[in-house]
């Protein structure tokens, strides 16, 4: 069966101490494993004070499914699909959900828009797919 790969970014509406984000993106985290190992998705998500953005992969039922209920989660708004296509193979399949807020936060967040001058709205879902794949890979490299 075919794997579809969908990305997006999103506005981050998680507001409270840097501690109380993190609290909540681990609940985020727990949650989205928990449900993505049970359909078989797997995938990407960064964050930042602004925004979200995240790679779900999977069969393309399953990949839908979870992205209408995470559009409707309040925890984030202004929900931009930038990318939904059939994939010959997975990159995350490793991960239920892969988190990599940490390499992206600081200077590297810079990185994640430096080719277009730090707007996502101006990222294309392949740059950001790339992005997130290459982050996810130099973390493991130092880990
Ligand atoms: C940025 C963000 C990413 C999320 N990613 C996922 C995900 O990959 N999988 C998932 O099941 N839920 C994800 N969620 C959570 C869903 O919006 C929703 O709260 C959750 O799926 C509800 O699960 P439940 O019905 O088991 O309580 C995400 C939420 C946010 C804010």
């Amino acid at each position: 069966m075919t794997d579809y790969r969908l990305v997006y970014y999103s506005a981050n509406r998680l507001n409270g101490t840097a501690e109380q984000k993190e609290a909540d993106i681990d609940t985020i985290l727990a949650r989205s494993r928990r449900n993505n190992d049970s359909v078989g998705v797997t995938g990407a998500l960064t964050f930042s004070d602004g925004y979200f953005a995240q790679v779900l992969e999977g069969p393309q039922g399953a990949v839908e499914v979870t992205f209408e209920r995470i559009q409707q989660d309040g925890r984030h708004s202004d929900v931009h699909l930038l990318e939904f296509v059939p994939i010959a193979d997975r990159t995350f399949s490793n991960w239920s959900m892969a988190y990599v807020g940490k390499a992206v936060e600081g200077s590297k967040l810079a990185g994640l828009g430096a080719t277009t001058g730090f707007d996502p709205a101006k990222i294309s879902g392949q740059q950001l797919f790339e992005r997130l794949r290459d982050l996810l890979l130099a973390e493991q490299a130092v880990a």
